[in-house]
């Protein structure tokens, strides 16, 4: 069976962009969010960026309409239902998602593939609660329009047919797909958690500023962001949440969470979202570092 309709469920950072990717390689697109003001505002995100696209001179006005066009929302998981492909991009809440995909088990045809984007939780306990042999991992990267990589997340249930389609469907949207098994943090977060974290070791150790170490490895490693500034982007709170799931799960020492980790999530510094984080970003057009 052809995938033509998209269902993503979650409009935020990584369900909106996913949203935008699929409309703009031509699939039609539903978007579940849970309140209206949600929707609204990552329809609005999809819809700055694609302006954005447009007074760059990179796409046509007629050409941004055509993909919002594809792109339909709503706060009803009954409108997911004619879906080929469901995409679930909502909080990382292994209760929720399972709930929301044994729901959508009853709702949806049986040949219907079932995707989570989680970073971290385990793709088999989500899909234990409903069609496991047609459920897999579809991890993309932030931001989602223009990172090429998307992991595709194989469980010992997943079929060969639903691995291979999802797999042809990342190539699709003109995404650069991964083999990966089923472990926490699959391939991307397994070797990128243990560096995050051990930045914020070498700072709390006062090895280096955060403006140093991020120099260090942005002119030393050619990385587009240091450690610190991708801190920021991914989520104070989320690279928390990430590591503490990935140390439950393999109870190693590079995985922990550092002290320092978890006092700027107790005092709201979640990052670029919030406002500060490592950087100060609210004092004018250029961040200031904030954690000394
Ligand atoms: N949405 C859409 N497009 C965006 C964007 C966004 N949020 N942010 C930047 N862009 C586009 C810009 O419009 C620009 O497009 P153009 O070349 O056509 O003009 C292009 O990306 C480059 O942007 P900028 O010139 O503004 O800035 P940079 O050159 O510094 O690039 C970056 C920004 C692409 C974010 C780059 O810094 C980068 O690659 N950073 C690393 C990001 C990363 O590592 N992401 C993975 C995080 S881990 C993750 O997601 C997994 C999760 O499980 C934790």
């Amino acid at each position: 069976m052809e995938i033509k309709k998209v269902g993503v469920i979650g409009c935020g950072l990584m369900g909106s962009g996913i949203a935008q990717v699929c409309a703009e390689a031509g699939y039609d697109v539903v978007v579940r969010e849970v309140k209206q003001k949600f929707l609204d505002k990552g329809l609005g995100n999809i819809g700055k960026i694609l302006s954005r696209n447009v007074e760059k001179g990179k796409i046509r006005e007629d050409r941004k309409n055509e993909i919002l066009e594809k792109i339909k929302g709503t706060i009803l998981l009954d409108d997911l239902k004619e879906s080929d492909i469901i995409i679930e991009a909502a909080v990382e809440d292994l209760k929720v998602k399972q709930e929301l995909f044994s729901t959508l088990h009853k709702l949806c045809r049986k040949d219907t593939i079932f995707a989570s984007n989680t970073s971290s939780l385990c793709i088999t306990d989500i899909a234990s609660t409903s069609r496991a042999d047609r459920f897999l991992g579809l991890h993309f990267f932030n931001p989602v329009p223009v990172m090429k990589l998307v992991e595709v997340v194989r469980t010992i249930a997943t079929s060969d047919d639903t691995f291979n389609r999802a797999f042809n469907f990342a190539k699709s949207i003109g995404k650069v797909p991964i083999a990966t098994k089923d472990n926490s943090g699959f391939i991307v977060n397994l070797l990128l958690l243990p560096y995050l974290l051990d930045a914020i070791r070498a700072l709390e150790a006062g090895v280096g500023s955060v403006e140093d170490i991020d120099n260090g490895m942005k002119l030393g490693c050619g990385h587009p962001m240091g450690p610190f500034t991708l801190l920021d982007f991914v989520g104070i709170d989320t690279t928390y949440y990430i590591a503490e799931i990935m140390f439950k799960e393999y109870r190693e020492k590079r995985y922990a969470p550092p002290p320092l980790l978890k006092r700027m999530v107790s005092m709201g510094y979640f990052g670029r979202k919030s406002g500060k984080g490592f950087y100060d970003y609210t004092k004018g057009d250029l961040p200031v570092v904030n954690i000394k």
